[in-house]
């Protein structure tokens, strides 16, 4: 989906049902499956991800002996921090909550008083005596006190009143985000609706929208603006959705931003509401990245705080989701995440519970790292000191190794980098020689495909090209996440290769 304004990939409506009722009752292939399926792709694990695979159990199978041109495999495709190589630890207070309430015997047993601090024992038994076993299905909007504490959070986060206080009956604990996403998405989807989405984006949401065949609806941000989303590009995308006979429903909103790290200003925020209640559009805001700010200046607030505190007449309803996954945590298999409804209608609601009822319940151990994320150790905790520092030590590096990457990126002739002020990617964009685009288009890959492909095979670094985010006519990026340590080695790596390539195919 290299050019989502020109080909069918985001499940516009066009997707051509193929005429294969002859083949009903021959041996099952891809081609007799659902043709939404087929339509949706996956960039972030596509291709280059697996090859990457390849060569990782490669130098593992051969050790010394390999014959490949690198000494290791930088994972630079996806945000996932515990990831082999990546190797970001585990907060310990969650894992330590996480163990006590897995084995509950420990609780019991004489020597947990030396293995875990005091405020870790009493959140164990709490939780325990709230969840029961978990191994048991809990409520499928997530354990009743767990949302309670979500709601206690997004309330102190975002300063709000009593009167405007975040309502447990709104939470819903989800499977990480992702989950979340696909479950509004399925329930907003329908022929003639579409969603409006960022491009470039993460794309679970193309995905996603094409699988459900409906429409997605990109507008584009604005790269030389610091990525900044600029309301006329929305209102563009509405009239041409009008104009195709698509009612626009919801608005897709990332931040900070994915694959961009762009911080949204307060004024756009609140351009953007002013959109959606002139078109009754459900604002869909992923906010996963929402403690992952590199710039000090640049202070994150919710969608749904300014909603609350300056609302629009009508007001908008808003879904915003939140993850254990990212933020200094980075608890990505354990599948965690919540959302909260803002200004949804009741009957809207309950059709929600019901698609989530019929998954049964979200992970309970993933239920359980929402809990630690949303009431983590404070100061006067046993626990707190550690916590601590483990949170400060990851958020520095992570915002050195943004800083860092974004520098040197921006030293190299044929590359810009917009500065990235949070989530966890750089997205520079490369201005590549017409030999290297005739030489991709030789290949049948789009130009920034092949440039990843060759770093891949010369350097090991595994990047996600622009492509798979979604970009302009002729234009190329590459997103690497900032979750690799040694970045001065392996940025090191990419000037030698970029400089190489850029000679090769002038
Ligand atoms: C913008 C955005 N939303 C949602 C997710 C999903 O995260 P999870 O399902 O692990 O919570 C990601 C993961 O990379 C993301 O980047």
């Amino acid at each position: 989906m290299s050019t989502p304004t020109s080909n069918g990939s985001l499940g516009n409506g066009h997707t051509h049902h193929a005429h294969n009722h002859h083949h009903h009752h021959g041996p099952l292939t891809a081609k007799h499956l659902n043709p939404a399926v087929l339509q949706a792709s996956y960039a972030v694990r596509g291709p280059l991800a697996t090859k990457a695979e390849h060569y990782r159990a490669h130098m593992k199978a051969k050790g010394d002996a390999h014959d490949l041109p690198f000494k290791s495999i930088v994972t630079a495709n996806i945000g996932n921090p515990q990831q082999a190589g990546l190797d970001q630890p585990p907060i310990t207070f969650f894992r330590q909550v996480a163990a006590l309430t897995e084995y509950t015997p420990l609780l019991d047993d004489p020597r947990a008083q030396d293995l875990f601090p005091a405020d870790v024992r009493a959140r164990a038994r709490e939780l325990i005596a709230e969840v029961g076993s978990t191994g048991a299905y809990s409520h499928s909007q997530g354990v009743p006190a767990i949302r309670q504490h979500v709601a206690e959070f997004i309330t102190k986060r975002d300063h709000l009143t009593p009167e405007h206080a975040s309502d447990p009956a709104n939470i819903f604990l989800t499977a990480g985000a992702s989950q979340g996403v696909s479950l509004i998405l399925q329930v907003l989807s329908t022929k003639t609706t579409g969603i409006l989405i960022p491009i470039p984006q993460y794309p679970l949401y193309t995905a996603t929208l094409a699988a459900l065949d409906t429409n997605a609806l990109p507008y584009h941000l604005n790269e030389a603006d610091d990525w900044s989303l600029d309301p006329q590009s929305v209102e563009d995308a509405i009239a041409e959705a009008h104009a195709r006979s698509i009612s626009p429903r919801a608005l897709v909103v990332i931040n900070p931003g994915n694959p961009t790290g762009s911080v949204m200003q307060k004024e756009t925020m609140q351009a953007v509401l002013d959109i959606c209640a002139k078109y009754h559009l459900v604002l869909l805001a992923d906010e996963v990245y929402q403690v992952n700010i590199h710039d000090p200046t640049r202070e994150w607030v919710s969608f749904s705080s300014l909603a609350r505190k300056s609302p629009t007449e009508p007001k908008v309803a808003i879904v915003s989701f939140h993850s254990i996954s990212k933020g200094v945590s980075g608890e990505c298999g354990r599948r965690g995440g919540y959302f909260e409804l803002l200004n949804f209608p009741a009957d809207v609601t309950a059709q929600i519970y019901k698609m989530a009822s019929v998954g049964l319940c979200p992970p309970v151990q993933g239920q359980i790292a929402v809990d630690c994320l949303v009431r983590p150790p404070t100061p006067g905790d046993e626990s707190y000191p550690l916590y601590e520092k483990e949170s400060t030590t990851i958020a520095r590096a992570l915002k050195e190794r943004t800083e860092t990457m974004v520098r040197r990126l921006n030293a190299l002739e044929g590359i810009s980098c917009q500065p990235s002020t949070g989530a966890l990617y750089v997205y520079p964009q490369l201005y590549l020689p017409q030999g290297a685009k005739d030489e991709a288009k030789k290949r049948g890959q789009e130009p920034d495909e092949f440039y990843s492909e060759c770093l891949l095979d010369e350097t090991g670094i595994c990047v996600t090209p622009g492509s798979g985010f979604g970009q302009k006519e002729g234009e190329s990026h590459i997103r690497l996440t900032v979750l690799c340590p040694g970045v001065d080695e392996y940025v090191g790596r990419i000037e030698k290769f970029h400089n190489a390539f850029m000679k090769k195919w002038e």
